[in-house]
């Protein structure tokens, strides 16, 4: 029999978001657009240093504002947060209203809560503050911050063989620094709690991209059960990494409970800078050996990354660029650099989008060292075989993404020469990198019940961070049930549904559409199994395997069937079920720990049969105005093989979105911090340069068709975050084609070029 996944989906059948509508009608209701009765507003207070103390609170101006109830600081929270919030990574952060301690600019101090948001704001604005500040260091170089060693996600730093030896003994070597600046993510959603309160029993309407995740952590900082606890996020405007279990959700819990009405607080643009996660600033030290064949010989990657000063997070993207390509020696490490700084998180492909701009630039550099076409160079070094653990990998057709971009973009006429292809007035360059994204799932559980006039209701507790998950949802449910999309009812983003790992490492699609095929296969067999059994039915003595649900009928492939509603009926007019997908080598209590709000997560690195990666290829073309060194990207080609595509309309959309947030990571985007005072100063979408239309007028995306049978029973690895993935490499080696100057540091500007 045809595999589920070629039975159930294929690129040619699209299908529109079933929540279209409702989004672009206003119907659909984000987190702050909840309706709670007679709420009152909160406004944080911010800190204006960036290192020290508190030393006074001077509160009267602000409490003199009509309309104010409360203001929370250090000085009067007393221990309402049994448990300190954590950092991304679970261990410590920094604090906010916990002690007068000020770790970061811009770090929440006070909490105004007020009648309205005007009058919390006003008063806000009238709180005084007394600092004995410190001088603080913003980021690397400066002499206050401290380093020590990290380690990558999976734990344990690649390694294999001796990469100093052979990259000593190598014919050809790279030996480079790379850099990568702070971003922030802004999603177009602001981050936003409401809380509320029913006796002993707490709502939370919070974006998350982590229901049960943002349950669990809430409860445990205020001390009171999970099952108290109801997080509510029906709808999340983007999120990116930055919408997890957060530090500011329990103060909010805790000033709804002071003054006796929910409390609604909307995080202003600016303070989501400061407030929220972000992808910090990182350093590469790559070495790349080889022999005059381009076959590599050692690869060595060691990353620097800033955090706060007591968050140990990194991204730790070794895990990646070490299994990129073969290489017998291979020695990897990541450092934590602690600075005053907020503690960062997960962005877009967290790890993979600085260290593969390391990583991808020093293999162009070593394809020019070499006068070896740059693809030529990759399909020397592609392998089936992870070369850190010798495992396969669970399917890798990086080469024919190469190919099948090349054809695409006219790679043939490329002319090698840097400098050589100018069109007028401006230089032309061609570039290339790979993308990569480890294939992560976890833990998921739903309810799914078929009723007799042939509607289908799913529930989870997932979550709909803007990827299109109510569709993956329905269009699963659809097509195992036999139903056109419009006949199945979704619900989720509310934790009192059956628990969902994160919507995060591009493992949604995995996790779910693994667990509502489970759901559904059960119907299926129960329907079958009576139609089987009954001695009326015109399917009667079939084998119940054999039978399956399509065009609302239960069929067989002779051509027999019943319609729907009869086999439905036969087991009482409804069949409901309640299922759980734990994937294979995890632990089956993961499925516990994941309803009390723990992350567990299957990491395409740290699977024990295979090591499972989507790979993909970007190809660009950027111009360079030979006067005025502007830097234009007319076009780019990128390919991506990711196993089963659930979805071609939505992976196309989240893939093209991925490409152009790579063109915005290599030329745009970039927080620019004071040094003197370690203050972020293009806090608004004003000043964080991002892409416009003109900026990216072609983005050419290809899927390539690809079977995995092995990363999971339905064969998705995953689309999420690879689309990011290199391309900002691929424009920094093309803008050294067009030029001979080789920029090695994020993002590349006019001024950069001026002596090109
Ligand atoms: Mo993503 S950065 O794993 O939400």
């Amino acid at each position: 029999m045809e595999s589920s996944s070629k039975r159930l989906f294929s690129l040619d059948r699209p299908e529109k978001r079933v929540d279209g509508i409702a989004k672009v009608t206003g119907a659909a209701r984000y987190a702050a657009d909840e309706r709670v009765a007679s709420p009152a507003y909160a406004y944080a207070v911010t800190s204006t240093i960036a290192r020290g103390r508190i030393t006074a609170f001077k509160l009267d101006a602000a409490r003199a504002v009509p309309g104010v109830l409360d203001i929370l600081t250090y000085e009067n929270v007393g221990n309402a947060l049994k448990k300190q919030p954590q950092g991304p990574d679970g261990g410590p952060t920094t604090t906010t209203l916990q002690s007068p301690q000020i770790w970061h600019d811009g770090q929440i101090i006070a909490l105004v809560v007020a009648d309205s948001f005007e009058a919390a704001r006003e008063a806000a604005f009238k709180v005084q503050v007394d600092y004995a500040p410190e001088d603080p260091s913003a980021s690397f170089d400066h002499p206050g911050v401290s380093q020590e060693q990290s380690k990558p996600m999976s734990g344990e730093d690649p390694k294999v063989g001796d990469a100093a030896a052979a990259f000593a003994g190598a014919a050809v070597k790279i030996d480079a620094k790379y850099s990568t600046p702070t971003q922030h993510h802004n999603a177009m959603e602001l981050f936003s709690t409401t809380c509320e309160w029913e006796g002993e029993h707490l709502t939370i309407y919070d974006p998350s991209q982590f229901m049960h995740g943002t349950r669990g952590a809430t409860a445990a900082q205020l001390g009171i059960e999970a099952d108290k606890v109801r997080a509510i996020a029906r709808y999340v405007g983007g999120a990116f990494g930055s919408k997890g279990p957060n530090p500011r959700t329990a103060w909010i819990a805790v000033a709804a409970k002071r003054v006796g009405r929910p409390v609604k607080f909307v995080v202003t643009r600016e303070q989501g800078f400061t407030t929220n996660t972000y992808r910090a600033e990182t350093r590469h030290h790559v070495q790349l050996g080889a022999g005059r064949d381009g076959k590599l010989l050692s690869l060595r990657h060691e990353g620097f990354e800033i955090s706060s000063r007591p968050s140990k997070y990194t991204v730790g993207g070794t895990d990646g660029t070490a299994r990129m390509y073969a290489c017998p020696n291979i020695a990897t490490a990541v450092h934590v650099v602690h600075a005053d700084r907020n503690t960062p998180g997960y962005m877009r492909a967290p790890p993979e989008t600085p260290y593969m701009f390391a990583l991808e630039s020093a293999m162009d550099e070593l394809a020019w060292e070499l006068a070896l076409d740059p693809i030529e160079l990759r399909r020397r070094n592609d392998t089936q075989k992870d070369p850190v653990k010798g495992l396969p990998f669970s399917s890798r057709s990086l080469m024919k993404c190469y190919d099948e971009a090349a054809r695409e973009f006219g790679w043939n006429k490329r002319a090698a020469k840097p400098g050589s292809m100018q069109q007028g007035e401006w230089l032309v360059g061609y570039g290339c990198a790979t993308a990569c994204y480890p294939s992560n799932q976890g833990p998921a559980a739903a309810r799914v019940a078929l009723v007799g006039n042939g509607k289908a209701l799913v529930q989870l507790s997932g979550h709909e961070i803007g990827t299109g998950a109510y569709t993956l949802v329905a269009l699963t449910a659809g097509r195992c049930l036999g139903l056109d999309v419009t006949n199945v009812t979704v619900i989720m983003g509310d934790s009192n549904l059956p628990p969902v790992v994160i919507a995060g490492g591009s493992s949604n699609a995995a996790s779910t559409a693994n667990v509502v095929l489970k759901g559904c296969e059960d119907i299926r067999a129960r329907l079958a199994a009576a139609a089987s059994r009954a001695k009326d039915s015109p399917l009667s003595g079939l084998d119940p395997a054999a039978l399956e649900l399509a065009d609302g009928k239960l069929r067989h492939a002779s051509g027999k069937s019943e319609p729907l509603e009869q086999a439905l009926a036969r087991v009482g007019g409804r069949a409901e079920t309640y299922a759980e997908y734990v994937p294979e080598g995890m632990p089956q209590e993961s499925m516990s720990a994941l309803s009390e709000g723990k992350l567990r997560l299957q990491g395409g690195t740290g699977r024990k049969d295979v090591t499972a990666f989507a790979f993909g290829a970007h190809l660009v073309e950027v111009r360079v105005h030979a006067r005025t060194r502007e830097i234009r990207v007319p076009r780019t080609v990128s390919a991506f093989a990711s196993g089963t595509i659930v979805n071609p309309m939505a992976a196309h959309s989240q893939y093209m979105g991925g490409a152009i947030w790579g063109i915005s990571a290599a030329l745009h985007e970039h927080t620019e911090i004071d040094e003197r005072v370690a203050r972020y100063v293009n806090e608004n979408l004003a000043d964080y340069l991002i892409p416009v239309n003109a900026d990216v007028p072609d983005v050419r995306i290809i899927m390539v068709p690809e079977e995995d049978t092995r990363v999971n029973p339905l064969g998705i690895k995953g689309i999420g975050e690879i689309g990011i993935v290199g391309m900002n490499a691929a424009i920094a080696n093309a803008v050294y084609h067009a030029t001979g100057k080789r920029i090695r540091d994020l993002p590349i500007r006019v001024e950069h070029l001026l002596d090109a």
